[in-house]
């Protein structure tokens, strides 16, 4: 571990916390049972603790146990919630409302939804990052039948105004469903509060296992009815068929209980380091951007672009001692530019040098220094190899 490159994208992903590591294990190979099989005691014992899972998950967001439904992750949650409302709710109308700067998990589900007929509004976002609260009303039609709003950008970090679009659509009787795999376990999220009747969830973004997730659905005032997307065998209340992954359950459940716990003195312990790094961009490196809203911001996430400089140069440049990301991990294969970054109306310039780093639980305080120290020199020599270039 000590020769790789100083982890600094938890935004892509977390590992997996050693106490999640030690709750899961038992599950594989002592307890196996099929939490569907209650016949016999092997079922059963895995159905315990499935359930003890969805009240760890239930309790982390203020919800029922009951409504807590297990999926391969926020990208199915999402699929399931929209395709899901689009399908159960046609009667009642074919309009969605979104925002631009949404993960592709909701963006594609709404394009696959246009090429059937339905309607999207596609909400632009301010230079923060923000989705207005006053467009979404003023986007709300009569056949509107869901709003979905993501909880947090996964590049930017810019954290919505969840509680107030949620009483929007309250008022609206509109379903309001928020894509918050990055926003769980890392700042509050109160379903009650914030009158959320759909909310999706990752786990490996707050070290959890990858590859499970979570939809919650919302059962009283209102019921929220869906149209299952898997068909099979009925789990998860008809809505997700297939045999539950319980080692990966108990390890969301054990992940959730920690973040329930921990979180509040982990997001002061993060917003120090953020804000350690860009104060030392600032004095030390200058011509710095903050990219997303200085202060409604994921306490983990740090998006700058250094003026001039090509994130790619940086990335390749670093690539032995600091690993981060110019964009989401999910696009970052096609050099395509970020769609996040574009849509804060900035020019190509700082598009182009846009990075993202995002700090999380198993980061020291050395690391921290070390790889601050790394990325000024970087960018300094970059700048100066610039300077070079440009008197030929
Ligand atoms: C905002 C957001 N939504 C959805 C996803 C997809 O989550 P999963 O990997 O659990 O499918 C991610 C992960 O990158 C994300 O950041």
């Amino acid at each position: 571990m000590t020769n790789k490159p100083i982890y600094l994208d938890y935004n892509a992903t977390t590992p997996v916390d050693p106490r999640v590591v030690d709750a899961m294990l038992p599950y594989f190979s002592e307890v196996f049972g099929n939490a569907a099989s209650n016949d016999h005691e092997y079922g059963l014992e895995a159905k315990r603790a499935v359930d003890a899972a969805r009240a760890q998950i239930a309790a982390l967001i203020n919800a029922r146990p009951e409504e807590i439904i297990f999926t391969s992750g926020a990208t199915e949650s999402d699929n399931i919630a929209i395709f899901g409302v689009a399908e159960r709710y046609a009667d009642k109308g074919d309009h969605i409302i979104t925002c631009v700067t949404e993960h592709k998990a909701v963006l594609d589900p709404c394009k696959r939804l246009e090429q059937l007929g339905k309607r999207v509004t596609y909400l632009p976002v301010d230079g923060d990052g923000r989705v207005d609260p006053d467009a979404v009303r003023k986007a709300i039609t009569p056949e509107t039948i869901l709003i979905s709003i993501m909880a947090a950008n996964n590049e930017i970090g810019t954290v919505a105004p969840l509680a107030e679009i949620g009483a929007i659509a309250a008022e609206h009787d509109i379903l309001f469903h928020s894509d918050a795999a990055q926003a769980v376990g890392h700042i509050p999220i109160d379903v009650e509060a914030m009158q959320i009747h759909l909310l999706s969830i990752s786990a490996h973004k707050f070290c959890g296992p990858k590859g499970i997730g979570v939809l919650y659905r919302r059962r009283s005032n209102p019921r929220v009815d869906l149209a299952p997307v898997i068909y099979g065998g009925g789990h998860e209340r008809g809505l997700r068929s297939g045999t539950l992954n319980v080692p990966s359950i108990v390890g969301m459940g054990k992940a959730a209980e920690i973040a329930k716990r921990e979180m509040g003195a982990e997001a002061k312990r993060f917003r120090t380091w953020t804000q350690q790094m860009y104060q030392r961009f600032v004095e030390e490196i200058g011509d710095v951007v903050l990219n997303g809203h200085p202060t409604q911001r994921l306490p983990h996430n740090l998006n700058v672009s250094f003026t001039g400089v090509e994130s790619r140069a940086l990335i390749v440049q670093l690539a032995g001692a600091v690993a981060f990301a110019t964009g989401s991990a999910c696009t970052s294969e096609s050099v395509e530019p970020s769609h996040v970054i574009e849509a804060l109306d900035a020019d190509e310039t700082r598009v182009h040098s846009a990075i993202r780093i995002s700090v999380g639980r198993f980061n020291t305080d050395a690391q921290i220094v070390s790889a601050t120290d790394k990325i000024v020199d970087s960018v300094g020599s970059l700048k100066q190899l610039n300077a070079l270039l440009a008197t030929y």
